[in-house]
């Protein structure tokens, strides 16, 4: 029988220890100075920088980073290597027959929400603080991942295009993104906009309340934000995990009621025949999720697009 050498068994436990807990697909770009982690979204699998099983895993690992907190970083802000999209959308495959991925359908702790509900969900709570910066089109849970955040800043930029428009898709946002938004914008006008399935731009975001900010100078984003961080950086992580916590209390959903009222609303739909028909005619129309009209335009498109449905 072979028995390993102790220096070969603590080569093994150490590496076991430092595994990523999900496969790693290199689409977070990260550089850190002075408490603050930049991560740049870029997801080479995709021309419309899709929320898809990579950039799902290569977040659960930076999630588990940021909890474990042994790391000297206090503010996290996330921006985009695709300059016409932040984050596009979730994969629509993921609600497909057929769809294949190396992630658990159902997070390891919290077993009632699905995996990319509860990644969204632990970057609400996560001990630092994080920030946007919004330069390209987010939507459906591209905006419930912003709605995760601490904070937004957007350009005013023409490819700032923001929009939860599950609605349209005969779904709801299923992580919560409407819950939030009420929280930021009111009853109301989350009503109009979240069911109208309207694309807001970075001006009106910002006079919505949508976003924190809106700049017309891409400098002006950056070094507003930069200092921003900077700054909340200055003090302990302790002072500002415990800020979040209270924070959360007063404007975040209960786990509970999020996973009845958003998500499992949304799980029983998706098998319907009627969104299956529209998540194939979605699927086909932009060339399976590449740029394309429909994600470039959404908001204007999607009118002709279901008028031309209804009438095949
Ligand atoms: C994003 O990825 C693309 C494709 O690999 C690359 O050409 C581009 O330089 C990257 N952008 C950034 C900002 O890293
Ligand atoms: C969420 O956080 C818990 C720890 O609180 C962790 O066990 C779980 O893996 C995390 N899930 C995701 C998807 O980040």
């Amino acid at each position: 029988m072979y028995i390993p050498r102790r220096s070969v068994i603590l080569a093994l436990l150490s590496t076991l220890a430092s595994a990523l807990r999900f496969p790693s697909y290199g689409t977070l770009r990260t550089t850190q100075s002075n408490g603050v982690l930049n991560v740049v979204i870029n997801n080479t699998y995709s021309t419309i920088n899709l929320f898809d099983k990579h950039v799902q895993a290569d977040l659960g690992n930076l999630i588990e980073e940021l909890q474990a907190d042994n790391s000297d970083v206090r503010v996290v802000v996330f921006s985009s290597g695709n300059e016409e999209f932040f984050i596009g959308h979730i994969d629509v495959e993921y609600f497909l027959p057929g769809y294949e991925s190396p992630l658990p359908l159902y997070d390891y702790a919290y077993p009632d929400m699905l995996f990319p509900v509860a990644l969204l969900w632990n970057i609400t709570q996560l001990p630092q603080a994080t920030i946007a910066i919004i330069e390209g089109r987010t939507r459906g849970i591209g905006n419930e991942f912003l709605m995760s955040l601490d904070m937004r800043f957007a350009s005013t930029a023409p490819s700032v295009l923001l929009n939860q428009f599950e609605t349209s898709f005969g779904v709801n946002p299923g992580a919560g993104g409407a819950m939030y938004l009420t929280h930021n914008i009111g009853r109301a006008r989350t009503l109009e906009y979240v069911l109208s399935a309207a694309d807001v731009d970075g001006r009106t975001a910002a006079a919505l309340g949508w976003v924190n900010k809106a700049f017309d100078s891409r400098v002006e984003l950056h070094e507003y934000v930069c200092s921003l961080a900077r700054r909340i950086a200055l003090w302990s992580i302790d002072g500002i995990r415990a800020t979040k916590v209270g924070i959360n209390a007063a404007s975040r959903p209960q786990r509970e009621v999020l996973v009845r009222d958003a998500q499992n609303v949304i799980s029983g739909l998706i098998g319907t025949k009627e969104v299956q028909d529209y998540f194939k005619a979605f699927v086909s129309a932009t060339r399976n999720q590449e740029v394309s009209p429909l994600e470039l335009d959404y908001g204007r498109e999607v009118v002709g697009f279901v008028e031309g449905l209804r009438r095949s």
